[in-house]
């Protein structure tokens, strides 16, 4: 007969301990995602704004073309008929109306830090996501530099 009490003490403290685990765990993600980027509502022309002018203050595109092929951005970009990844072919022209009000420069800070927050119409989330831990903002800079160098009929900028 004792064994009934006990047993709901411990399925009341398993469910206290669920739901605590449960709480840390959306504040977690809370965290997470309020520290990675400003969500889709957020963004407005002052988007990036101030990181962009800063990364592009001394970005040189010749660099840039090297971390695409290093980081192989081009294996997706630059190979293949377009069907899986976009082309960066004619890149330059469109950037700035791809996401109104961003700018040509901020769309693509955004689109290489944060590729998820806005995909290019016809394709999926398929791009890595993780560049903001492997790219300083000045390497965002300098590939920024290069893709703008993708006018129509450029193939090598
Ligand atoms: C595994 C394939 C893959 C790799 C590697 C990859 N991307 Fe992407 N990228 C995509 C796909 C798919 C999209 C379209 C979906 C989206 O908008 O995120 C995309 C979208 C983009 C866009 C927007 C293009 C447009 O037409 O508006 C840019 C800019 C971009 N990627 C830059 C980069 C850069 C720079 C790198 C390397 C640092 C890179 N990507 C690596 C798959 C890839």
């Amino acid at each position: 007969m004792t064994y009934k009490p006990s047993r709901a003490v411990s399925i009341r403290a398993i469910a206290a301990i669920a739901l605590l685990a449960l709480i840390v765990f959306v504040a977690i993600i809370a965290a997470v995602l309020s520290n990675s980027a400003p969500g889709s509502s957020e963004i407005n022309a002052q988007s990036y704004a101030e990181e962009v002018s800063a990364a592009l203050a001394n970005a040189d595109t010749q660099i840039g073309g090297d971390l695409v092929y290093e980081l192989e951005c081009d294996l997706c970009h630059l190979q293949g008929d377009g069907s899986v990844s976009p082309l960066f072919f004619g890149l330059a022209d469109v950037a700035a109306e791809r996401r109104p009000p961003l700018s040509a420069e901020q769309y693509l800070y955004e689109a290489i830090l944060f590729p998820a927050l806005h995909l290019v119409e016809g394709y999926s989330n398929s791009m890595p996501n993780n560049y903001q831990d492997r790219l300083s903002q000045q390497d965002v800079g300098h590939i920024i530099a290069y893709l703008l160098g993708f006018k129509e009929g450029v193939i090598d900028p």
